[in-house]
């Protein structure tokens, strides 16, 4: 909005009308940027403020409020009606690396994982990273038949019209040896020259310009009207492929060349690299095209070339450990630095914030950075009223990289750390060994409350339809939603502790009902994204999900918590529990002792308890249910000779058995390698299977079954040399 728009007081009942209707098709515009397309182009406050305006003028003239008025509608329409697509291999994103050494390193990984001798090189396939998004492609007897993007990777959605519009993406694949079934992904984007001239039509048309490449890529892929898609011209590279009906060849360079027959377009300048030598040549000649290509890139992604070796090396988390992505530098500008101000996050922590004069860098406006804590404001000295270089590179949040430091005003002050919590006035506090100053007010500090509904709602939590963030603040501040459990209660107490929703500002029958519906809907929650939702410090996704798979139910969580915060308290008492915990492996003591806190807190057990008695929580489905060795928990010993302790640890996970450090009584199985020492021994006593590697090979393979438990059948380890 510009600054010299009217006040809405200025303004007459005509050019009230007409800014009504501006709003109401502004408003309209930038929710279905964040909401659909996930590409804002204002920050929260700017959208807040353009709400506040149209308030401010249906306020003054109540008879001017439009059937379509932003006022009536919360939240979000649905974040899209395309079809899910459930991905038969999820779609993995990449690790990076930062520079040369990192690249080094991930050489490194990889031998060690796959045991090979330092001087046996690797061979890495290298090609540009396509700054667009991606997207996989079914064939069916060389027939394009279904189209999706990647969404969260395991589910993506149904765009298979909306490609079918890109110019390069055949819809019937040439040549004799195409398999009966093929999944290609790839990335779609927009060239360079088509996106300079979709900008100038717009204009011309006096249209808002897009504001960068990739974000138009995303959101003309998923337009519901097809024709918008084709408008943008958009393109495809193939990169990979998912699942298919024969094995597509030997190594990843070999593969991509049948794609290219089949009709598909590659990037340029991809090519196989015998080492890490001509890996980092490779990098240094991409870096130096890149201004000449018509299409946005933002590194390098090598992937291991041999396919089997790619087999083998597999996935870690949401990334493969035979690929990377070698970013190149991040762009930087200049810009002013405000202020310093102090954000307030769930777990107390306070972290400094620099208030920027908005500056276009990476792809979008920046105006807040964070500065992390207050050792890095004095080790950079870092002022209000600097100017500062900024920079953001790809889905990195924006840093500020240092001080210009002859551009200082003459009156300029060191920042002060705060002495108390700018939310509730609580002292704030810095313990020993911890860079992070937190405020002391726990639940009675608004923010940290409110950070965590706001973690609780958000995305990869309870992702409630129609309660953001925004709809969770204002029913906080009215007192209608304290806790997490609240929401649960909202269609309960509905006009009779509060008024009722439908009548509250902002809302309406329908709204209060879709919201009410959506609620309902989230009743029921598997374990790991309950856990997630809790907000507990250091338990994101992953630990969650680990939490998850170890525990089983929420009750049999709970007491486990229990115990292992009673454990932690009393150091004589049976630490079986806690031993339990910090036995998970991806658990270490810190995250152990966050979760024991979390539990030890009696605030945080009643808000726990509230919600298990309002939802249907449900265990977290195995993996790999059919797997032999699924559930089961597992510690490996001693020096394996057929593969190294990471990979055996890789492979057993990804068959749904989870990998222990120590032996206890919740072992199923030990696998005793050479030179097995105490572990072997506590197994015996505790009369826990052991298994040599090749029998836990085989077992693992499903060619032998477990010996069961009740035979007590044990393999001498002695016999594994
Ligand atoms: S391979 C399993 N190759 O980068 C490996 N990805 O940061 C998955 N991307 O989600 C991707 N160019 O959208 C690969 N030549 C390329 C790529 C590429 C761009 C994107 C892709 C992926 C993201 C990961």
């Amino acid at each position: 909005m510009s600054t010299d728009t009217p006040p809405p007081e200025a303004l007459t009942r005509e050019a009230a009308a007409r800014e009504l209707e501006r709003l109401a098709q502004e408003i309209e515009r930038h929710d279905e940027l964040y909401y659909t397309h996930s590409a804002p182009e204002l920050s929260d406050a700017e959208y807040d403020a353009l709400r506040r305006r149209n308030e401010a003028i249906e306020a003054r003239f109540p008879d001017l409020k439009r059937a379509d008025s932003p006022s009536e509608r919360v939240g979000a329409p649905p974040a899209s009606s395309f079809a899910k697509v459930r991905h038969g291999r999820p779609m993995l994103s990449l690790g990076n690396a930062l520079n040369d050494d990192d690249l080094a390193e991930f050489e490194g990984r990889v031998q060690r994982f796959l045991n090979l001798g330092e001087d046996e090189p690797v061979e890495l396939y290298g090609e540009p990273k396509i700054d667009g998004l991606s997207a996989t492609v079914h064939y069916h007897n060389g027939k394009l038949v279904l189209g999706a993007t990647r969404g969260d990777g395991e589910t993506g959605e149904d765009v298979t019209e909306n490609l079918r519009t890109l110019r390069d993406l055949p819809q019937t694949l040439r040549g004799a040896d195409v398999p009966e079934r093929l999944e290609v992904r790839g990335e779609v984007y927009i060239g360079l020259a088509d996106f300079a001239a979709l900008n100038q039509a717009r204009e011309a048309e006096g249209e808002e310009a897009f504001v960068n490449p990739r974000n138009t890529a995303s959101g003309g892929l998923r337009q519901i009207d097809t024709a918008l898609t084709a408008k943008r011209r958009l393109r495809f590279f193939a990169h990979g492929w998912g699942e298919a009906s024969e094995p597509l060849g030997e190594r990843q360079g070999d593969v991509l060349a049948r794609l290219a027959a089949w009709g598909f377009a590659l990037a340029p300048h991809a090519r196989r690299c015998r080492g890490l030598d001509e890996a980092l040549a490779l990098h240094r000649e991409i870096e130096a095209a890149r201004s000449g290509l018509d299409f946005e890139i933002d590194g390098v992604v090598f992937k291991v070339d041999r396919l089997d070796w790619q087999g083998r090396l597999g996935a870690a988390g949401r990334a493969p450990r035979w690929a990377i992505a070698y970013k190149f530098p991040a762009e930087q500008v200049e810009t002013v630095l405000h202020r310093i101000s102090i954000s307030v996050g769930r777990t107390g922590a306070l972290t400094p914030v620099a208030e920027l004069e908005p500056v276009y860098v990476g792809g979008v406006t920046v105006s807040r950075a964070t500065l992390h804590n207050e050792d890095v404001i004095k080790e950079r000295d870092i002022r209000a009223g600097d100017t500062v270089v900024v920079q953001r590179a790809g889905d990195v949040i924006p840093q500020v990289v240092r001080v210009i430091e002859d551009r200082r005003p003459a009156e300029s002050e060191s920042f002060v750390p705060p002495a108390a919590c700018p939310e509730c006035g609580s002292h704030a506090v810095r313990e020993e060994g911890e860079a992070v100053r937190r405020c002391t007010g726990g639940l009675i500090c608004p923010a940290q409350a409110l950070e965590r509904l706001r973690h609780f709602v958000a995305r990869d939590a309870f992702d409630i339809e129609g309660l953001g963030a925004k709809q969770i603040e204002a029913f906080y501040a009215e007192g209608r939603v304290k806790g997490p459990a609240d929401i649960f209660d909202l269609e309960a107490i509905d006009g009779h502790a509060f008024p009722p929703l439908a009548e509250r500002e902002g809302w309406g029958e329908t709204s209060a009902a879709n919201l009410f519906r959506a609620i309902e809907a989230r009743r029921q929650v598997s374990l790991d994204r309950f856990i997630h939702a809790l907000g507990i410090r250091h338990v994101g996704q992953t630990t969650a999900r680990l939490l998850a798979r170890r525990y089983g139910t929420v009750d049999d969580w709970r007491v486990a918590m229990d115990a292992a915060a009673t454990a932690a308290s009393e150091p004589d008492s049976e630490t079986e529990a806690l031993d339990a915990l910090t036995d998970i492996d991806g658990i270490g003591p810190v995250v152990a002792k966050a979760i024991v806190e979390f539990v030890a807190e009696p605030r945080n057990g009643a808000i726990l308890d509230a919600l298990r008695e309002r939802l249907d929580i449900e265990p977290l489905e195995a993996p790999t249910a059919d797997s032999p060795v699924a559930g089961k928990t597992v510690v490996f010993t001693g020096k394996l000779q057929r593969m190294t302790r990471q990979e055996a640890k890789a492979r057993a996970e990804a068959l749904g058995a989870q990998v222990a450090g120590s032996v206890s009584r919740a072992t199923d199985y030990l696998v005793a390698g050479e030179d097995a020492g105490s572990k072997l021994k506590k197994a015996r006593t505790l009369g826990v299977t052991v298994l040599s590697e090749d029998t836990w090979l085989a077992v693992a393979s499903g060619d032998a079954l477990p010996p069961s438990e009740e035979a007590g059948s044990e393999e001498r380890a002695e016999d594994t040399g």
